[in-house]
């Protein structure tokens, strides 16, 4: 009976809960839906993996979303819905939202500004480690250009097409390479970053990730 009584007010209490989020998720600002979810409720609140700030979990391979192109992003929500890049996390995540809240938490994250990093932005400098001379040189014996060339100075991103690697883990950097060489990431129209990840070793991934870790974005929270 006593069992009965408790579980009734439960109910009551967590109907309540829920009529409330749903009035908040009604409303399609991109930052309710980061913080609280989409409508769906397998449309999970991003915070929990990507960070209140959007600057990811670098250890756990939850990427850095603050900052990025709002055309990047939606086109990464496009791609894990329709398989090119699979991941078994955020493909069913990004299957549930819609296509406006997909939209609304794009143009909310791209406009988070991100504290000035450590990272090297001088375009030139000593080129040290062999991983720093394939990001700022190539290796044209191999048709690999500088990672700069394209994801621009510093690694800080050009545009709605290149993403910046700045202040993404070395963990996260690693898992991409990886999965551009194993065929799990597809998505990348002319197949830049496929050739580029099929080029290297596993020594070159490893260290190339030890490289954009060493520039702040593994010890991120
Ligand atoms: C349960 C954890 C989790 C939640 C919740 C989550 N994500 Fe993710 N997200 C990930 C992981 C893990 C990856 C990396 C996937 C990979 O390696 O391809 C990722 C990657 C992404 C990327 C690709 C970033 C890039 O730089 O290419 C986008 C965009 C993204 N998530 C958006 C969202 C949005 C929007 C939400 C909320 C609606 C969300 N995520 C909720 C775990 C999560
Ligand atoms: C010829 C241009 C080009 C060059 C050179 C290049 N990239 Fe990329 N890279 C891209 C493009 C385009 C994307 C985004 C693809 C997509 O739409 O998902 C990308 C995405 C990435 C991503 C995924 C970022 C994220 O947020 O998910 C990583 C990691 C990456 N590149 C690493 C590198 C590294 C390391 C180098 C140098 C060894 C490099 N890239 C050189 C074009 C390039």
């Amino acid at each position: 009976m006593k069992f009965a009584q408790r579980s009734g007010r439960k109910t009551r209490v967590g109907l309540c809960v829920f009529l409330l989020a749903t009035a908040a998720q009604a409303d399609p600002q991109g930052q309710n839906i980061y913080t609280q979810g989409g409508e769906s409720p397998a449309a999970l609140a991003c915070a929990t993996c990507h960070g209140p700030d959007g600057m990811g979990v670098g250890s756990a391979g939850f990427p850095r979303l603050a900052g990025l192109s709002p055309g990047y992003l939606v086109k990464q929500l496009e791609d894990f819905r329709s398989g090119k890049r699979s991941n078994a996390v955020m493909q069913p995540i990004a299957a549930a939202l819609t296509d406006p809240e997909g939209k609304a938490v794009a143009s909310y994250l791209g406009a988070l500004a991100i504290a000035a990093s450590s990272a090297d932005l001088a375009p030139t400098g000593s080129v040290g480690s062999a991983a720093e001379k394939l990001v700022k040189q190539g290796d044209w014996s191999r048709n690999i250009p500088a990672c700069v060339a394209c994801h621009g100075v510093g690694n800080s991103g050009v545009g709605e097409s290149f993403p910046p690697l700045l202040d993404q883990s070395g963990v996260y950097i690693a898992a991409q390479l990886n999965a551009w060489r194993s065929g799990t990431r597809k998505n990348d129209p002319n197949d830049l970053m496929g050739h580029i990840a099929r080029s290297l070793s596993d020594t070159e991934i490893r260290d190339l990730s030890a490289y954009f870790a060493g520039l702040g974005g593994e010890g991120k929270p």
